[in-house]
């Protein structure tokens, strides 16, 4: 399976797996992916079958150490040249789970972010996904600020 970075040309694509994946509450809309692509189109990781996209990885970078819903809203925060790499959605559609795709995902965000010198990465999940990342060395920081979408959720960080 092909693992690229996206363009605005993905955008369709995109919001059609995320409806997939995520209830309304707590989907991304177009909007917010089109504008997330016009900051920072080379921090989403899509996998594709053949011409299909079944599954993506995004978020910015940037100095705050903590991940905010903020973040999730304003896409002009992204900072090229920040320390830290947050990830904000990873979604695989259904028929393609429980094999590995967003794992795939999840070490090549982690070896881009190695490779760009970042101090690390940052994420919050739902507390039945806390074990899950934490196999790629995710350390759970309990929970966060964040009520995004009306749920609970934990930040986890990995630091190299
Ligand atoms: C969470 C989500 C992204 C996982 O996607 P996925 O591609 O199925 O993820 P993986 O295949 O890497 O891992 C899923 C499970 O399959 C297992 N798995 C991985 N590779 C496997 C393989 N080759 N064969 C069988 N199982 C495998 C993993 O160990 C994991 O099991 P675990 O949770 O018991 O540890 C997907 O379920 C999803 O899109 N959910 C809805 C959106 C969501 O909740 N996103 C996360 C927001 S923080």
């Amino acid at each position: 399976m092909l693992i690229r970075t996206a363009t605005l040309q993905d955008l369709d694509s995109i919001a059609s797996v995320e409806s997939e994946c995520f209830p309304p509450a707590e989907a991304a809309s177009r909007e917010r992916f089109e504008d997330r692509l016009k900051h920072y189109p080379t921090h989403f990781w899509l996998m594709f079958d053949d011409e299909k996209l079944i599954a993506f990885l995004d978020g910015f970078v940037t100095d705050e150490q903590d991940l905010t819903d903020e973040m999730f809203a304003r896409a002009e925060l992204h900072n090229e040249s920040g320390k830290w790499q947050m990830l904000f959605g990873l979604n695989t559609l259904p028929e393609y789970r429980n094999r590995g795709c967003a794992g795939e995902l999840i070490n090549r965000a982690i070896k881009d972010s190695r490779e760009q010198g970042r101090l690390g990465l940052v994420l919050t999940c739902k507390e039945r996904l806390i074990h899950y990342y934490a196999k790629f060395g995710f350390v759970n920081e309990g929970m966060s600020e964040s009520n995004h979408g009306g749920a609970v959720w934990y930040q986890m960080r990995l630091t190299f």
